[in-house]
């Protein structure tokens, strides 16, 4: 396995990601790891990661000393070469010019790091290749022992090697796709330089992961609260094939599910795959709760709160149940880490509805901690949930109670599923579903005139939403086709009985958000 060290790049999940792709388990670690913590890990290299700081400053974070002295390859990456680089007695510049974008380097020296990749050759002899680059600073005089193994003309200097002690170090950034040979240049790290065997796939993990549960809860009853999202769906598919009768999940019908969403988890996954699923229908105390309030955080609060209470009686009644199972997954652990050392660049601002009851007596197990999402859904679908549950678009925790602007009432919950089941089968039918990251309904309880025959009637809005995005992050409203959002529309206000006008959403993010609230 690869420990990476991280600096704080942006690019550190991606490299963790790639490294696993290749079939390659790592963790990330922060860059002030004790020694004695790097030790432990017993990794077959060290990835050193990039970072926003500068070597050239005392004060900004280096590698711990003993990365270099366990005797393994370290591959230093932007940041990590300049700290490489100046740990071991070259020397650092900034420059007020920083490269950022594409660049093309020179592999030169013959490596084991880039030989025979490339994308082009030059007339020289040289490998050429695409590269993405972003930094200002830039090494300027090799450590002793190294030998220079790449360059471009924005970075003279643009990898390093000390191949008697397995030392690599690039300034940009294999771990983007925008480096094309990135995977291959990551692949001749870890499988072998490195040496790591490529056996972290699905199945494996399955398996590694069977006997873990096992081995941790022995004969032990355990709860998991299902919501039918992937990662719980994940966990209770995965306790299931470890443990049988001794998994019972609680699935809470908060009535703010999308249409026959609570049936539809039922049949899967206790008619179908024969898991203990107690079906808590909560739609009435949702609704009391929520009377009269407004505010859409207030709203949240009372959602998730109201959760964790009936969970909480619903794991009261299991008095054997020992273990409270989790679809913790491992961006949300180095999220966790990283505002708690406060080195986050990213801190979440939403919180799945379930957090955890305040006095829980339970243990908790978490099989997917140290899972990626792409991992999860593989898992997902190897283990036999369907293809359709696995790929679906995130749903946020409070459900419609989010989608519902102000008052939660269940004439305008039942209202807004009918259209949302709409948009929702006709995207999937004009094979645009996966064409967008993110689409629904909003109710907006607002009535704007129609006229329907002979009369005129005042009925409620829709808004519908969707949008592009890769991290939800930012994200572009979707352009989907006229005839299609007409479609929509038409279908709408003649099947929804109590909508007169439908609306398109054609705001970014940002400034808007993607949720309407
Ligand atoms: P926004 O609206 O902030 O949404 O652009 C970004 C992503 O987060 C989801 N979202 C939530 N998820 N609880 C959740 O679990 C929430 O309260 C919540 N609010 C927004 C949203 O659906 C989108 O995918």
């Amino acid at each position: 396995k690869i420990l990476i060290l991280d600096f704080g790049s942006q690019y550190t999940q991606l490299i963790a990601r790639r490294i696993r792709e290749i079939g390659v388990y790592c963790e990330i670690y922060s860059c002030d790891s004790s020694a004695d913590e790097v030790k432990n890990f017993g990794a077959k290299g060290i990835i050193l990661s990039g970072g926003p700081e500068t070597v050239t400053s005392n004060d900004t974070p280096r590698a711990p000393a003993c990365v270099f002295e366990l005797g393994i390859p370290v591959l230093g990456i932007c940041y990590g070469m300049q700290t490489m680089a100046e740990q071991l007695g070259g020397r650092v510049e900034s420059s007020d010019h920083r490269e950022f974008g594409y660049a093309q380097i020179r592999a030169r020296g013959h490596s084991k790091l880039l030989l025979n990749i490339e994308d082009h050759a030059s007339p020289e002899g040289y490998g050429l290749l695409d590269v993405w680059m972003s930094h200002g600073d830039r090494v300027v005089e090799l450590p002793a022992g190294f030998k220079l193994i790449a360059s471009s003309d924005g970075a003279p200097i643009a990898g390093i090697a000390d191949e008697d002690r397995h030392f690599y170090a690039l300034q940009f950034h294999p771990e983007v796709t925008h480096t094309k040979q990135g995977g291959r240049i990551l692949g001749r790290f870890v499988l072998e330089i490195c040496g790591c065997q490529a056996l972290w796939n699905a199945n494996n993990i399955i398996e590694d992961s069977i006997a873990a549960v096992r081995e941790k809860v022995g004969s032990d009853q355990v709860i998991l609260g299902l919501s039918g999202g992937v990662d719980s769906s994940v966990v209770a598919a995965l306790l299931h094939k470890a443990i049988g009768e001794q998994l019972t999940c609680v699935f809470v019908d908060t009535g703010l599910l999308r249409l026959h969403e609570g049936d539809q988890v039922m049949a899967m996954f206790a008619q179908h795959m024969g898991i203990k699923v107690i079906r808590v229908d909560a739609e009435q105390r949702y609704l009391d709760a929520l009377a009269g309030v407004n505010d859409p955080e207030a709203k949240r609060k009372i959602i998730g709160g109201l959760f964790v209470e009936i969970f909480d009686e619903e794991a009261g009644k299991l008095t054997d149940a020992k273990w409270l199972a989790q679809g913790t997954i491992y961006p949300d652990v180095i999220e966790s880490a990283g505002a708690k050392s406060g080195k986050a660049h990213l801190i979440k601002s939403h919180h799945n509805v379930g957090g955890l009851p305040e006095n829980m007596t339970l243990k908790l197990v978490e099989p997917l901690r140290e899972l990626f999402k792409d991992e999860v859904r593989k898992l997902g679908l190897e283990l036999g949930l369907p293809a359709d549950m696995i790929h679906r678009h995130p749903f946020p925790g409070p459900g419609l109670g989010v989608r519902i602007l102000g008052e939660v009432k269940k004439q305008y919950a039942d209202l807004l599923r009918q259209a949302d089941a709409i948009f929702i089968g006709e995207l999937y039918r004009h094979d645009l579903y996966h064409k967008v990251s993110q689409a629904f309904a909003v109710f907006l309880p607002v009535k704007s005139v129609g006229v329907m025959g002979d009369g005129r009637k005042y009925d409620y809005v829709i808004a519908i939403r969707a949008v592009e995005t890769i991290d939800f992050m930012t994200a572009r409203w979707a352009h989907l086709p006229y005839d299609f959002l007409d479609l929509i529309s038409r279908r709408i206000i003649n099947e929804v009985n109590g909508i007169s006008r439908v609306t398109y959403d054609i705001s970014g993010k940002p400034p808007a958000t993607i949720e309407w609230e």
